[in-house]
């Protein structure tokens, strides 16, 4: 997978550096190649020859080379398919946000033309430090892609986050990111994600238990492969995600989210992820109801913002139109009904028979389009999302 791919592996001044050396041997027994980048803080734990032996390459360690002309912290970007930071020490990554170039290793970033991938390590306090996790959703959001490190007993010897992800984590995880196909760059997608809440009266209002997570997470995913995404969320409970091709917008009600949706178009693919509630309350009021005047309530259906995509004229529809379903019995039947009366391509079908997903980070779903049922076995909504990733950059 990954033959003759071309990694830039920046290793700074921390103890994980020594599993950094295992990390390129995986990445070399995998036929990439690796060029090695020691901060001065990295070269405390490994040493150059260690990298370079290796590696195969020169490592360097210096902004400029008295050998040659070559300005490494420009050209070292320019020769790789990706730049892994790991270990990726609280101060590495202070200078990430912060566009600070003060060095060979902060230098190449700052000048860099390739995604990054940092494997975070240090201590519990560093990791929960408010000043570290602005830096951490900084980077983030400038488009660097975390691999989180474990919970575990710390080189300190306190216990919490912070230990850098082993070196099969990184290998998987970069792996992952560079056989995904990036075909999605320069279209656009629009995802509805989390709940709905209709109002009752100023204060009251019904919703449903959505956590976000799936959209959230198919979200991440696009924006990842290079997609641009108008995120119409509603009521979740899930940390927005952090990509700069993502753009959240927040509503609150059907009617909401049908207006934020269809004012995105338009759009390449439309993705519905949100648990829109199917009800609208007709005689909310607009002040606290008293409960001496009682509560009864009226309800008119709300619009049907997959159903609305689906059926759009061809000039205006989005290529994919993908909605999803929950379902508990006669799963991928119901999924095929659905299928054609809301004009979707391709429909993702929850089983809930075995508990309710919300809030879940895992589930289990069949990828129901006209043409084939997949059913896939238990997995992340982290992988679920990855997977229609791919699906999608297959048939756009
Ligand atoms: N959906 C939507 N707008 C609505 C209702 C649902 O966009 N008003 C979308 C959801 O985002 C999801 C799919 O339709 O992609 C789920 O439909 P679902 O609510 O399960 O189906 P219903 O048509 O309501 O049928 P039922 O409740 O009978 O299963």
């Amino acid at each position: 997978m990954l033959e003759g791919k071309r990694i830039l592996l920046i290793v700074t001044g921390s103890i994980a550096a020594y599993k950094s050396l295992e990390l390129v041997r995986q990445f070399i027994k995998a036929n990439a190649s690796v060029e090695g980048i020691l901060t001065q803080g990295g070269s405390q734990f490994v040493t150059p020859l260690a990298l370079e032996t290796l590696t195969g390459k020169r490592v360097h360690t210096q902004m400029w080379d008295e050998h040659s002309f070559e300005m490494n912290h420009i050209e070292a970007s320019r020769r790789a398919d990706l730049i892994v930071v790991a270990p990726a020490t609280a101060g590495f990554i202070a200078k990430m946000a912060n566009g600070i170039g003060d060095d060979l290793a902060s230098s190449i970033i700052l000048a860099g033309n390739k995604p990054v991938i940092i494997a975070p390590s240090m201590n519990v306090e560093m990791w929960d430090n408010p000043a570290f996790r602005r830096n951490l959703e900084q980077v983030q959001k400038d488009g660097a892609i975390l691999i989180e490190p474990q919970n575990d007993v710390l080189a300190c010897g306190e216990i919490g986050m912070g230990k850098m992800a082993e070196p099969e984590t990184i290998f998987r995880e970069v792996s992952k990111y560079l056989s995904q196909k990036k075909s999605l760059s320069g279209l656009k997608a629009i995802v509805t994600t989390g709940g709905t809440i209709e109002r009752i009266d100023s204060v009251r209002y019904l919703s449903n238990f959505s956590s976000g997570k799936q959209g959230n997470q198919i979200a991440l995913a696009l924006a990842t492969l290079g997609c641009q995404v108008s995120l119409v969320s509603g009521n979740t409970q899930d940390s927005a995600p952090l990509h700069s091709n993502i753009s959240i917008i927040p509503v609150e009600s059907a009617d909401q989210m049908m207006a934020a949706a269809h004012k995105n178009l338009p759009a390449d693919l439309f993705v519905g992820c949100a648990a829109v509630c199917d009800f609208k309350v007709s005689n909310k009021s607009n002040k606290k109801t008293k409960k001496q005047e009682g509560l009864e309530l009226e309800f008119e259906e709300n619009p049907d913002i997959l159903q609305s995509m689906g059926t759009l004229k061809a000039s205006l529809r989005p290529k994919l139109v993908i909605g999803f379903a929950a379902e508990t019995n006669d799963v991928t039947d119901y999924a095929k009904q659905k299928l054609e009366k809301k004009g979707c391509d391709l429909v993702i079908a929850n089983d809930v028979s075995s508990g309710a997903v919300f809030g879940k980070d895992d589930t289990q779903v069949h990828f129901v389009s006209r043409e084939a049922i997949n059913s896939l076995e238990p997995m992340k909504k982290s992988e679920v999302a990855d997977i229609l990733a791919s699906w999608i950059a297959e048939h756009l």
